[in-house]
């Protein structure tokens, strides 16, 4: 498969992976809030099950084997600067976030009461990791300013 191609998957992939990271902590925001009902709590716990099982993890397995498949490929590019291993570093923290994201839904399934009785400010906190992430992958991989 020609490495547009591949680039083209990357890109797409990436882009299910950072939505479904960026929008998880919103979800569990809301699922703090005192005036949500049983109901909503119910509808937001499956809601973050499938976008982090169904959306966010196919698209970082894709997302890291393509990223992969690009730095075999493309000769010199490990050696062409410190934007790739800074993209990398970031990209690596992002899927330490996926990972911590993965167990609040199962969290949020079992054990209610432990995600119901954080402060929601913690969640907002909290999305600024991928945000940021998001921010310095992109910027390193388009403008690569070292
Ligand atoms: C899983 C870890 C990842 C690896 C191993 C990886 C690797 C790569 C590689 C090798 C390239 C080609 C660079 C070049 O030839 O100039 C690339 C391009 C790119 N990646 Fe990633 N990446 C990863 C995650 C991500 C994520 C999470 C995002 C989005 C936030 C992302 C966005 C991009 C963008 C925007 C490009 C530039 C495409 C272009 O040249 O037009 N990558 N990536």
């Amino acid at each position: 498969m020609p490495l547009l191609w591949i680039k083209a998957l990357h890109l797409i992939t990436a882009l299910a992976w950072v939505l479904g990271d960026l929008y998880g902590p919103k979800l569990l925001v809301y699922f703090t809030q005192p005036d949500t009902t049983p109901d909503q709590r119910a509808m937001l716990t499956t809601q973050l099950k499938r976008l982090v099982l169904f959306v966010a993890t196919p698209g970082l397995v894709i997302a890291l084997l393509s990223g992969v498949t690009l730095i075999i490929n493309t000769p010199g590019l490990m050696g062409s600067g410190g934007w790739l291993h800074v993209k990398l570093m970031f990209a690596l923290i992002l899927m330490g976030f996926h990972g911590y994201l993965l167990l609040e839904s199962k969290t949020m399934a079992e054990q209610p009461d432990v995600i119901i009785n954080r402060n929601p400010r913690y969640y907002k906190l909290l999305s600024k990791v991928p945000e940021l992430c998001m921010v310095v992958i992109i910027v390193m991989a388009i403008v690569k300013p070292f």
